[in-house]
């Protein structure tokens, strides 16, 4: 039988079979299967690799290390800044500097640190110069890759550092106390803001409410808030 002869004898056993509704079979998508492959064949670590040359933006000129993060790759807490300053920039990765010194006696006092329970990013992978404020076309570029870190980390709860992280991550331009004490989500995940430490710094008067932050964080990782 030629094409035609063919195709009228399917269209005539589709009407026996259904009367005069044509039924059409929706071509399957293979795209969640290819997200299930990659999810569990990729690992963080080989996800790093693949981006670390990334030139899709104009910081990937003038930066002098790209910094992916650091930590557990299977961490339930994912503690998010903005974007690497000088130290970070230089040693390749997040909160090396004054404000990480300060972020690592915070986590020793909730039991981690930054090689346990906890990876450490920011929404932007590389510094933006004299650390001005990321750009929104570099923010574009660069948080699928955070969204890929996550999907990939699978936390249970995003702590956003500062306002600048959380305004970017929740698009909402609003004062970081407006922000704070409320669970956001981001990307199907929970999501806390609380002071940056650099903010803790420049004022110490914030530290109790930071460390209220802390605990909340803690206790609702573990089941309890
Ligand atoms: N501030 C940030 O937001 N991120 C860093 O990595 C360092 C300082």
């Amino acid at each position: 039988m030629n094409q035609r002869g063919s195709i009228h004898q399917y269209l005539r056993q589709q009407r026996d079979l259904f009367g005069d509704e044509l039924y059409l079979n929706k071509p399957t998508t293979n795209r969640p299967a290819m997200i299930q492959k990659d999810h569990e064949s990729l690992s963080l670590e080989s996800f790093g690799e693949s981006i670390r040359e990334c030139q899709e933006c104009p910081l990937g000129k003038s930066r002098t290390e790209f910094v992916f993060g650091v930590g557990d790759p299977k961490a339930n807490l994912l503690l998010v800044g903005e974007a690497p300053g000088e130290q970070e920039d230089l040693q390749g990765e997040p909160f090396v500097g004054r404000s990480g010194k300060l972020l690592d006696k915070i986590l020793k006092a909730i039991g981690r640190d930054r090689n346990k329970d906890v990876f450490i990013a920011n929404v932007i992978k590389c510094r933006p110069p004299s650390n001005r404020d990321p750009l929104p076309s570099e923010v574009e570029k660069c948080e699928p890759y955070l969204k890929k870190q996550i999907g990939l980390i699978n936390p249970r709860l995003i702590v956003a550092l500062g306002r600048v992280a959380a305004k970017t991550l929740l698009k909402l331009d609003v004062p970081l106390k407006d922000m704070r004490g409320k669970i956001h989500s981001y990307a199907g995940t929970p999501l806390r803001v609380t002071y940056h430490p650099a903010a803790l710094l420049r004022n110490p008067g914030l530290k109790q409410t930071a460390w209220e932050d802390f605990q909340w964080i803690q206790k609702y990782i573990h089941g309890e808030s």
